[in-house]
């Protein structure tokens, strides 16, 4: 099967295998050795079957790019599907939720948000960015060390995904305070949920409904109020279509960034040199951003279900099976990124798949982009070194690679002198 031992050993469903970050190593050896993996099921695996795991950058593009054979719902004599390993059920999730949706009801649904996300539209809210940017650097200056995940690389993202909904500012630590519980694995397992998490996903749908209800009758220049006031045919979005947009972009707009923010932070303090490279330079900004980006890869995975038989690089996939493709493996592949494990601000071409690729391809990429672009921005403006000051505590999820905590000292022009 695999030369040098085998595959067997490894298990993607077993969240201590994230807790020190992404498994690097593991996904060198599946590129090399099973591109195209069946991993069998295993005591933490969820519904006891297992599922398809796609590490190659080709191989990804090519699933991603066919979402008639493999499926965001579901297929075969499947009953749930989804996007994640574990099977949601079709009532709430699948068939409801825009990136667990297929085509044509997808395309309709993105369509209608793609002017509230276009550059143009972010523009408006940049300058405002830009402020709450320099106003959180400044704040984690004063303080000296911070808690660099929490108090700047979480808290933009936030603000941001509110001002694009129209939440209330006030509000939105409750949203944060649900949002963390809900994708937290830190005292659970896969496809498992706790009371804490039960209670976390049913407040943050109920606030979301009670302020689309707001948004419907009273509507503001929001992409909320824009959902609440939308037609497809002539018929409105349902309210479980509503509700659900509201939850998915505040989990998908708030965690993915703050992950890139971070993981992308402490690629820059352990390189003090591309440090003052982007301090004299800022025209390296996009550059260092899209390798930030790939470097993190914050949505580690996402999954397809086959709706035919099929073959996939000469392993044959059947009708209903799940198959998972794997972004951060396709952004470490070598055949596509030379010397893959090497943070490098200057590479050119990088065409990473942190966004994902096909008729799903992430929503939220120029926001990401203009969020991480403006606290870099306020970051370099403002700090001359940055340094860790104690150990970085990791998420333990394979779904979402970032980190929980991140210990930092900040040290701006004025101290150093
Ligand atoms: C660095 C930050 C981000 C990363 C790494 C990221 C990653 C991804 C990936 C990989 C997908 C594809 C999912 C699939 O193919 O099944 C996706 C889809 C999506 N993302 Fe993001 N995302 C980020 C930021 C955001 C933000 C800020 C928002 C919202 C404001 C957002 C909203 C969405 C939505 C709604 C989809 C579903 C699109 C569809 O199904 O058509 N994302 N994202």
């Amino acid at each position: 099967m695999c030369q040098g031992g085998s595959v067997e050993d490894i298990d993607l469903t077993d969240l201590d295998r994230f807790a020190h970050g992404f498994p690097h190593a593991v996904f060198d050896r599946l590129r090399a050795e099973e591109p195209v993996w069946w991993h069998p099921p295993t005591a933490h695996t969820p519904d006891g079957e297992g599922f398809w795991v796609v590490s190659r950058y080709a191989d990804i593009v090519a699933v991603a790019g066919d979402s008639v054979t493999y499926s965001s719902e579901t297929g075969g004599e499947r009953r749930g599907g989804g996007t994640l390993i574990e099977d949601l059920p079709v009532d709430w999730a699948v068939g409801v939720l825009l990136n667990m949706m297929d085509d044509p009801r997808h395309a309709g649904v993105r369509k209608l948000l793609m002017p509230s996300v276009a550059p143009r539209t972010l523009k408006l809210i940049e300058d405002d960015l830009r402020q709450r940017a320099a106003d959180l650097v400044d704040a984690a200056l004063a303080k000296g060390e911070c808690d660099f995940l929490l108090d700047l690389a979480a808290e933009l993202p936030l603000q941001a995904v509110a001002q694009l909904l129209g939440v209330p500012q006030q509000d939105r630590h409750r949203l944060f305070g649900w949002a963390n519980v809900a994708l937290d694995y830190d005292d659970r397992e896969l496809g498992e949920a706790t009371a804490r998490t039960q209670r976390a996903v049913a407040e943050t749908r109920a606030y979301g409904q009670e302020l689309l209800a707001a948004k419907t009758a009273t509507p503001a220049d929001d992409l909320l109020s824009l959902a609440a006031h939308a037609t497809i045919d002539g018929q409105p979005l349902t309210d479980m279509e509503k509700a659900m947009l509201f939850s998915l972009l505040i989990a998908a707009g708030s965690e993915t960034t703050r992950n890139s923010i971070a993981v992308g932070m402490l690629a820059l303090i352990e390189r003090p040199d591309v440090w003052r490279t982007l301090r004299d330079d800022r025209t390296q900004l996009d550059g260092a951003v899209d390798e930030m980006l790939r470097w993190a890869s914050s949505t580690s995975y996402n999954r397809r279900t086959a709706t035919c038989d099929t073959d996939l690089s000469g392993r044959r996939i059947r009708a209903g099976d799940k198959v998972t493709l794997w972004w951060t493996s396709a952004n470490r592949d070598a055949s596509v990124f030379p010397d893959p494990h090497t943070f490098d601000i200057t590479r050119r071409p990088n065409p990473h798949l942190a966004f994902g690729r096909g008729g799903h391809f992430c929503l939220g990429s120029n926001l990401a982009r203009m969020e991480m672009r403006v606290v870099f921005d306020a970051l370099l403006d403002r700090v001359e070194i940055a340094e860790l000051t104690g150990p970085v505590e990791y998420t333990r999820s394979n779904k979402h690679t970032g980190v929980r905590h991140m210990p930092v000292r900040l040290r701006g022009d004025k101290d150093s002198r």
